[in-house]
């Protein structure tokens, strides 16, 4: 087996910078916020894979049975040489793509990218010793800020997938997909995984599980300021709240204080009141309509070739051409 390799282009110090700066932007604000990938340290990361498993949380099932019925045809038309995934945390379901790449195409480099190390480590040595014949290069680093350092060489295909496109706002989708858009040589390949409109009382669920697995990641965000900015957040005296905003179509997750309470970020010198039933918002999970994503391809340079979707439309996989 080749080992991966393994690039680093976010350090510990570049996080707890990052992470400075937003905490203060977004608990200075009002209302009070918090940008998603704080969610996703060693902790996050396995809470993360815990949801997937949920029985409410339909996107990763459904993105995996899509995968198995369509990643044949994906590989065929596609050709792609080098796979690069961004947010590719344990890259479980990624396995069917690169099994449909390597036999059906002609891969033979997977990048897989996250934000998070430990995810990205113990995935990278999953794949390279279940595919001996790829190389695998992982890399560390924020998909927002580092497209351009990414490996180059070979036909490429970027995937996207679980939904995370779903966890920017339109704007910053807009930034995200030109910058990909930028990368990519004429002809090359964007494969994206979605969440479709659907009924808020599928979503909802999913998003505010019986177990409560996912309050406790939501939760977590608040024990990362503790352990890297020396906050002293009670996260237990937090709510989650999992929101249906039907004008925006998206889930919008908070983190509700339930008393009246002061918190202290140390590291930051900084102190901040939270009234009881106060809410902060922690993430957006957007869900689309394929008519509205095909426009927000088209508008950073993209055509949008084909989408599958499953049999309850709850879910689709877009494959999009940069022009
Ligand atoms: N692709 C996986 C994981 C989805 S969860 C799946 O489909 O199951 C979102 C993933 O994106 C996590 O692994 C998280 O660590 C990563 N992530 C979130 N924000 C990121 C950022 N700004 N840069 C890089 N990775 C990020
Ligand atoms: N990309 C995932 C999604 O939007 C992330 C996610 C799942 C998430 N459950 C969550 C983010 C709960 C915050 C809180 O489905």
């Amino acid at each position: 087996m080749t080992q991966p390799v393994v690039e680093v282009h976010l350090t510990d110090a570049d996080l707890t910078a990052a992470l400075r700066a937003d905490a203060r932007r977004g608990l200075t604000d009002s209302p009070k916020w918090l940008p998603p990938k704080w969610f996703y340290d060693a902790r996050g990361s396995e809470l993360f894979e815990q949801i997937t498993a949920l029985p409410e949380y339909y996107p990763t099932r459904t993105e995996r049975a899509l995968l198995d019925s369509v990643a044949g045809a994906i590989a065929r038309t596609a050709q792609a040489e080098v796979l690069v995934e961004l947010g590719s945390g344990s890259a479980a379901k990624t396995r069917i793509l690169l099994n449909a790449l390597t036999t059906e195409g002609p891969l033979k480099t997977y990048v897989p990218q996250d934000v998070s190390s430990s995810a990205l480590r113990a995935s990278a040595a999953e794949v390279a010793a279940e595919f001996p014949g790829l190389a695998v290069h992982g890399v560390v680093s924020d998909f927002t800020d580092t497209l351009a350092t990414l490996p180059r060489g070979g036909r490429r295909m970027i995937a996207f997938l679980g939904g995370t496109l779903g966890n920017m706002v339109p704007a910053e989708r807009a930034e995200f997909l030109g910058g990909i858009h930028d990368v990519l040589e004429p002809g090359e390949q964007l494969l994206l995984g979605v969440g479709l409109v659907v009924d808020p009382a599928i979503v909802v669920p999913a998003y505010d599980d019986a177990a409560g697995v996912t309050a406790e990641f939501n939760r977590n965000v608040l024990r990362v300021l503790n352990s890297r900015l020396r906050a002293d957040f009670e996260p237990e005296a937090f709510r989650h709240i999992a929101h249906w905003d039907p004008d925006n179509e998206w889930i919008e997750m908070r983190l509700e204080s339930t008393v009246d309470t002061t918190v202290t970020v140390a590291d930051l010198g900084l102190t901040v009141r939270f009234a009881r039933g106060e809410q902060m918002r922690t993430e957006i999970s957007a869900k689309f309509r394929l008519e509205g994503l095909g426009e927000e391809l088209r508008g950073a340079g993209f055509v949008l070739e084909h989408a599958w979707t499953d049999p309850d439309d709850r879910f689709a996989l877009v494959l999009a051409a940069r022009v």
